[in-house]
């Protein structure tokens, strides 16, 4: 095949071969034609979350200093879709000399151990393995849902927001953050296409990102701003704002 290249970048050669059943996505990470967070995912997915996702330590950050408004002695506080652990451990740390208590829960079992073992000597925090849409909430002054909810099936979103509004107190915050799609289609062109440039610049190749973008069709499902705003008004949040949002990267902060 011959060679055409624009500005720098090859369009013409198909470099490489990337077959339906089995993708490479960058960070040492290889999934059977979907995503998946099981298995040896795990084992990388730090390095490959902190790569892919903007601002996703600085959003941790935002998190840990918002905790502080809603965190009290008594207070029950719910990481879902913790995945590593990482932000449990941070909210858990942050609060260890208050009487509050952390529950992580994630489905997957690989990334409930994972973050047993990062929060060993937190006892503060408990560990759930198990899928949080079934998940009795008890009371809670503060819900995160960290890039958790766009793998929910989009006809479970609304009762699962509802549950997290119900077992919230009043006062009591969810933060939310979610990829979302552009509200029209030349902006959520303009938005992919900064992502890729965004993916690029990390050091990620065509073919990973390519394969990465495969394996999530049917798995993240995003909505628009407007639609999760929709969604938190009729689980029956009155005060809802953005809080951090970079491209399609959009943090949240529903009060009950
Ligand atoms: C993008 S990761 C979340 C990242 C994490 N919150 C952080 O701060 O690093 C999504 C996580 O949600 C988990 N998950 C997806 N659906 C879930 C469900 N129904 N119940 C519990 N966990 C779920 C996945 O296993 C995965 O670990």
């Amino acid at each position: 095949v011959g060679c055409l290249s624009t500005a720098g970048v090859q369009v013409g050669t198909i470099q490489w071969r990337v077959t339906e059943d089995y993708l490479e996505t960058g960070d040492g990470i290889a999934v059977d034609s979907r995503w998946t967070f099981a298995g040896q995912v795990s084992d990388h997915f730090d390095e490959h979350v902190a790569r892919s996702v903007p601002l996703y330590q600085d959003g941790h950050e935002l998190v840990a200093r918002l905790s502080d408004f809603f965190v009290r002695p008594d207070s029950v506080v719910y990481d879902v879709g913790c995945s590593t652990g990482t932000l449990t451990a941070k909210l858990a740390t942050r609060h260890l000399r208050t009487g509050a208590r952390f529950v992580a829960v994630d489905i997957e079992p690989s990334m409930a151990s994972k973050t047993r073992q990062r929060c060993a000597d937190l006892p503060n925090v408990e560990v759930v393995e198990g899928d949080a849409t079934q998940l009795t909430f008890e009371r809670s002054d503060l819900v995160v849902l960290y890039y958790t909810l766009q793998f929910v099936r989009p006809d479970q979103r609304q009762l699962f927001v509802s549950a997290v509004y119900e077992a919230l107190n009043e006062g009591g915050a969810l933060v939310l953050f979610e990829k979302v799609l552009a509200p029209s289609a030349p902006l959520q062109d303009l938005m992919q296409q900064l992502y890729v440039e965004f993916k690029l610049a990390g050091g990620y190749t065509a073919q990973e990102i390519v394969a990465k973008s495969r394996s999530l069709k049917a798995v993240l499902q995003p909505l628009t701003t407007a639609r999760n705003v929709r969604l938190l008004e009729r689980a029956g949040f009155g005060s809802i704002m953005t809080i951090q949002k970079y491209v399609s990267f959009e943090g949240i902060l529903a009060i009950r």
